[in-house]
């Protein structure tokens, strides 16, 4: 009698969350959540918003992706609250993607390297 209440937390935890449609800007394709005008003002001069919704990643792969634009391709600064706002709208709605790529194994589940020198048996 114990274990029911577990039990029951666990189904509700295995049901997944609904999947919202998001709606997306007709014209630029842009996820049409919070801020996504400041990233359509901002990112859509130079080059389609394409280059920005087929790519996602973390927080700072974003971060690093604007401080090289700025670097080399003449992206203008921002103010603190711009980034931030840019920031918040592609690391939430193009961010790490799930399952797109798995942890790599740890070493030690990985086979013996056959070409290692010192594993050739002559
Ligand atoms: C001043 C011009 C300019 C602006 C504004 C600009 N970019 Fe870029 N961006 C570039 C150039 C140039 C490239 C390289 C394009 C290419 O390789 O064809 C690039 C490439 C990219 C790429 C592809 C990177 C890759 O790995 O191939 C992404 C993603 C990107 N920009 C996102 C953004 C985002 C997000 C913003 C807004 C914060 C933005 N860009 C604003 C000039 C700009």
């Amino acid at each position: 009698m114990k274990t029911l209440p577990l039990a029951g937390l666990v189904l509700a935890l295995l049901v997944p969350l609904p999947v919202v449609a998001a709606e997306k800007d007709p014209n630029t394709g842009l996820i049409m959540a919070e801020g996504w005008e400041t990233v359509r003002n901002n990112c859509t001069a130079c080059h389609s918003a394409g280059l920005v919704t087929q790519n996602s990643g973390s927080r700072n792969y974003w971060l690093n992706l604007i401080r090289w634009m700025q670097a080399t391709q003449n992206l203008w600064q921002f103010d603190t609250a711009t980034e931030k706002t840019i920031l918040d709208y592609l690391s939430t709605q193009y961010g790490v993607k799930e399952g797109a790529r798995r942890e790599p194994l740890p070493r030690e589940l990985m086979p013996e390297n056959p070409y290692k020198a010192d594993a050739k048996s002559s």
